[in-house]
């Protein structure tokens, strides 16, 4: 039976899902939210698939020993690839994924042309590949993989000079062919300053507001808004104390406003 004072568990690869978790508590101040990331075994991107199966699945154990109504899977990669395994495994769990912005940029950039970065496993997954096929006759949309940046915003370093140049040399080619550009990796909004940098005022999508705006609607349907008051309790498989710190950075970052 779940509690509203239990915890809505936000899990990430890393320290991406911040970003989604801003979004949440925004939304729901009141609730006692658990993050979990897996920085020890950050970036999953360019892990294979039964990997970042075997990772999620495992990250998830551990969350589940604590009380949980509702967990948020606050990274693209993952949801790609675990999400429905997951929701076959806790069939009682309210599970909550994330993926790319597609047709929010579909319904927003007709006829557009739109760049999506993600991490490769996010790009090459089969979900993406449907999602895009569903959108595909809206808009024409161009996977980027930009496999450096996780680690460097797992570092703090997202906006830098360093992480501006790698994405630089990347972004370059499309300069002026874009209407939009979708972030579809959780760690990316704290990269915004660098990719401004390289696109000027190019609309960025995420998708992290409306996921949050969908878990508040479910969970206020199934009465499980928490009254108050609020909690954030931090885990990491990372040993690195450093890692803390980074995340009560990240979660202190302004993200940009649509
Ligand atoms: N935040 C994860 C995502 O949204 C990053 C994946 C990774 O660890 O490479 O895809």
């Amino acid at each position: 039976m779940k509690n509203k004072h239990d915890y809505i568990a936000v899990f990430d690869s890393g320290v991406g899902g911040i970003s989604v978790l801003k979004r949440l508590m925004k939304q729901m101040p009141n609730e006692r939210y658990l993050y979990y990331g897996d920085s020890a075994n950050a970036p999953y991107g360019d892990r294979p698939e039964a990997e970042i199966l075997a990772l999620t699945e495992a990250a998830v154990k551990h969350i589940l020993t604590r009380p949980v109504k509702a967990l948020v899977i606050a990274c693209n990669t993952a949801t790609a690839v675990a999400v429905d395994t997951l929701r076959q495994a806790y069939k009682d769990l309210p599970i909550f994924g994330i993926e790319p912005a597609i047709k929010p940029a579909a319904e927003s950039y007709p006829a557009g042309k739109v760049g999506v970065l993600g991490t490769t496993a996010t790009l090459e997954s089969s979900r993406f590949r449907a999602l895009v096929a569903r959108h595909s006759d809206r808009c024409d949309f161009i996977p980027i993989p930009v496999p450096k940046l996780v680690p460097m915003v797992e570092q703090g370093i997202g906006n830098s000079r360093k992480a501006y140049k790698m994405l630089d040399k990347i972004l370059k080619p499309y300069k002026g062919q874009l209407d939009a550009l979708v972030l579809g990796c959780t760690h990316y909004p704290f990269a915004t300053a660098s990719i401004r940098a390289c696109v000027g005022s190019l609309p960025l999508l995420d998708g992290s507001i409306g996921t949050a705006v969908h878990v508040k609607r479910i969970l206020t349907k199934q009465g499980l808004l928490n009254p108050g008051p609020g909690a954030l309790l931090w885990e990491n498989s990372s040993p690195d104390p450093q890692h803390l710190e980074i995340c009560k950075m990240l979660l202190s970052q302004a993200l940009e406003e649509p």
